[in-house]
């Protein structure tokens, strides 16, 4: 492969440097992975199943199965609007999930205002508590509508070791308080959804959903979930992928046809055998691979070089 154009390692300054252009699923704004995503086994009837019976999906499985995936293609075929993304680590909580408050802004701005209506002799202008309510991810998806939203709770397994548990209580519920707005009386406020500059009205400081949402929960297997949290979800667990499935993400991908036999079909059998030993790498290195290998240069290089590269791209991900 001739990286001779890009980084070199010799110091030298190459003036105006121009890469190829990137692989499609690292263009940027991120392109939707709807048309690309190929479901693999059983996973359309675990998808309805949590659909018609209005229950999250909990879909578990290694590193790169496309868990994290499945519904932006559920959301774009059923019109389920934007996904509404919760990245859960271990400081995530319910409450930030649900809306945030921010109670140092709102003295900040009211001391302004004081100050300049005492410059100029006006009034105050008035201290609007919505102006600092802002809905989280999941407080978001639990708004009224006339169809259900799409919210991905994804590495739910990251979470501190309550989370699961209190989480259970809201969905289980699909209601919410803001307090905030209770304690003020205000029967009437324009909240700021997540992720949006639209606001939605808010009643006596209760949200409840009309619509349970379309909810899809990720887990790498880090922590073990609580049997009342499993018994309330349908689960699902990504299966080993197949020859025909790699092939067939392949062919999405990169509008490519791995042929039966050579090279390719050499990279992509070994990955399903890797796979299947329970080694741990994941499609989208070898989707990477294949787009080095089959872009300019790489279908020149000879066997070692090749070797080299695969070597690079393809390592255990249980290892650095
Ligand atoms: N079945 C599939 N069809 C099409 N693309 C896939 C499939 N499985 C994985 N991919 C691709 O692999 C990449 C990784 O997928 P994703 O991030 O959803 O995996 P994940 O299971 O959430 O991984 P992690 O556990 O590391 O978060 C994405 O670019 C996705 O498009
Ligand atoms: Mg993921």
């Amino acid at each position: 492969m001739t990286w001779n154009a890009y980084y070199r390692g010799d110091g030298v300054v190459r003036k105006g440097t121009r890469l190829p252009q990137p692989p499609p699923w690292r263009t940027f704004p991120r392109r939707s992975a709807a048309q690309v995503f190929e479901p693999p086994e059983g996973l359309i009837d675990a998808v309805n199943a949590a659909l018609v019976l209005r229950r999250p999906l909990l879909i578990t499985g290694g590193p790169g199965t496309g868990k994290s995936t499945v519904i932006e293609q559920v959301a774009e075929e059923l019109e389920l609007g934007p996904v509404l993304r919760w990245h859960v680590t271990s400081r995530s909580t319910l409450s930030d999930a649900l809306y945030r408050y921010d109670a140092l802004g709102r003295i900040h701005a009211h001391r302004l205002q004081q100050e300049k209506a005492r410059a100029g002799g006006g009034e105050a202008g008035e201290d609007d508590i919505a102006a600092f309510l802002h809905l989280g991810q999941l407080g978001t998806a639990l708004l009224p509508s006339p169809q259900p939203r799409a919210l991905l709770i994804d590495e739910i397994d990251k979470a501190d070791l309550d989370l699961p548990g209190d989480l259970l209580d809201v969905l289980e519920r699909g209601e919410y308080r803001i307090e905030e707005l209770l304690r003020e009386g205000q029967d009437a406020a324009q909240v700021r959804m997540w992720d949006s500059e639209e606001k939605h009205p808010v009643e006596r400081g209760h949200v409840q959903c009309t619509e349970f949402p379309f909810i899809v929960m990720t887990s790498n297997g880090e922590q073990e979930l609580p049997a009342p949290f499993l018994r309330r979800c349908v689960r699902f667990s990504m299966p080993t992928p197949t020859s025909s499935l790699v092939r067939e993400v392949v062919r999405r991908h990169l509008e490519l046809d791995v042929p039966a036999t050579g090279p390719m079909a050499e990279l992509v059998d070994d990955f399903v055998r890797r796979v299947a030993a329970g080694e741990s790498v994941a499609v989208d290195q070898l989707l990477g691979t294949l787009h080095l290998l089959n872009g300019d240069g790489g279908r020149d290089l000879d066997g070692a070089e090749r070797n080299r590269l695969v070597g690079l791209l393809m390592k255990d991900l249980s290892s650095a």
